[in-house]
């Protein structure tokens, strides 16, 4: 089935996910890029970030149209801020209208976990079908002692 894996990333923790989800597969990789990208310093990175996610910013973004009638799975992912997704996947969620897709909801944390993230997500997203939720614990870092494992479940979600 077709699958476009649709995600932020500010720092490359998402990035990576979405790339090994895409080493093996013949799915469509969409980075969301912000018109005005956040600082990744540390200080300003957590204020100017989580001003955005308080005020539920959507920020213009500068992808082409994606044209979702091409795919049966759509993957999501995010990293979580404030506990919940970031607003360039707000625009995303806004800009487009999802329904009748096959979805799995992905995101990459410091600790708090997705949890929370995920459930206010499956409301948003409302009319279609969520067909697995993974986590991972900064990857980058290798904090994540699972990540393959649960890339490797993801392939054959995309597989089934
Ligand atoms: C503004 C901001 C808010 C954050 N809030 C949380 C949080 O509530 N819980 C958490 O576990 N991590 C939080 N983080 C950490 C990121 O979720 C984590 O570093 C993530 O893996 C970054 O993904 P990226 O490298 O793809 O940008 C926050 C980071 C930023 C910049």
């Amino acid at each position: 089935m077709n699958t476009a894996v649709i995600y932020y990333s500010l720092e490359g923790n998402m990035d990576l996910v979405a790339r090994k989800i895409g080493e093996n597969e013949a799915v469509d990789l969409f980075r969301l890029i912000p018109q005005k990208e956040y600082p990744t310093g540390k200080i300003s990175k957590y204020f100017w970030g989580g001003k955005s996610v308080t005020f539920g910013e959507r920020p213009k973004l500068t992808n082409p149209t994606i044209d979702l009638d091409h795919y049966e799975i759509l993957v999501i992912g995010t990293p979580i801020w404030a506990g919940t997704w970031t607003p360039p996947l707000n625009t995303f969620l806004h800009d487009y209208s999802i329904t009748g897709k096959k979805i799995i909801l992905t995101a990459t944390h410091l600790g708090g976990g997705a949890d929370k993230c995920f459930e206010k997500m499956k409301i948003s997203l409302n009319g279609n079908t969520i067909i697995g939720t993974f986590q991972f614990k900064e990857p980058l870092q290798q904090m994540d002692e699972h990540i393959d494992e649960k890339i490797e479940t993801i392939r054959t979600l995309i597989e089934a």
